[in-house]
């Protein structure tokens, strides 16, 4: 989420980062999409995401802060059926290792209908510092989401 880089003003560096990091992991990229920081847009773009493309993992950066325009969160209000405070608690914990800044991000991650959305921060540096935290939970939080019966506690 960027009005800047949905104006072509500034070059999305964190998106292509993700994509190539969740590639490696053996994720297949569906959509890929800048849309600026608002509401109505953001909630649009995330809904067709899911309930018609059906796209299984949603990871947004950027908008997740304090700054007037900041609004990704408030979008997520509108599109999430159940949050995952665990995910975001987890990120801005380890995030404060790093920059006391990490208490500034509002980023919420939840599922709408068999999805997970996941909203990171949005330069590339605070992407990959947040996305290594809950890496290594997605894919068995994606099964559970999706009806897999698996026995958890295992690993
Ligand atoms: N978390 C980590 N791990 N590393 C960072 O550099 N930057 C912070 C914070 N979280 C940061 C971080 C900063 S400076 C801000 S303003 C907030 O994320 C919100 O960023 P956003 O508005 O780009 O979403």
């Amino acid at each position: 989420m960027s009005d800047k880089g949905s104006r072509g003003e500034r070059e999305d560096t964190s998106g292509p980062y993700l994509v190539s990091l969740l590639n490696e992991q053996g994720y297949r990229q569906e959509a890929y999409e800048i849309v600026p920081d608002q509401v109505a847009i953001i909630k649009d773009t995330l809904i067709t995401w899911v309930d018609k493309k059906k796209i299984d993992l949603i990871v947004t950066t950027g908008g997740t802060g304090v700054a007037p325009t900041d609004v990704t969160p408030e979008a997520m209000e509108e599109v999430l059926e159940k949050e995952i405070p665990g995910m975001a608690e987890a990120m801005r914990a380890a995030s404060l290792q790093k920059t006391v800044n990490a208490v500034l991000s509002r980023g919420k991650a939840g599922i709408r209908g068999r999805s997970l959305i996941i909203n990171l921060p949005g330069s590339e540096k605070a992407a990959r510092e947040n996305i290594a935290v809950v890496l290594p939970a997605l894919a068995h939080a994606l099964d559970k989401i999706q009806g897999g019966t698996s026995d958890c506690g295992v690993g």
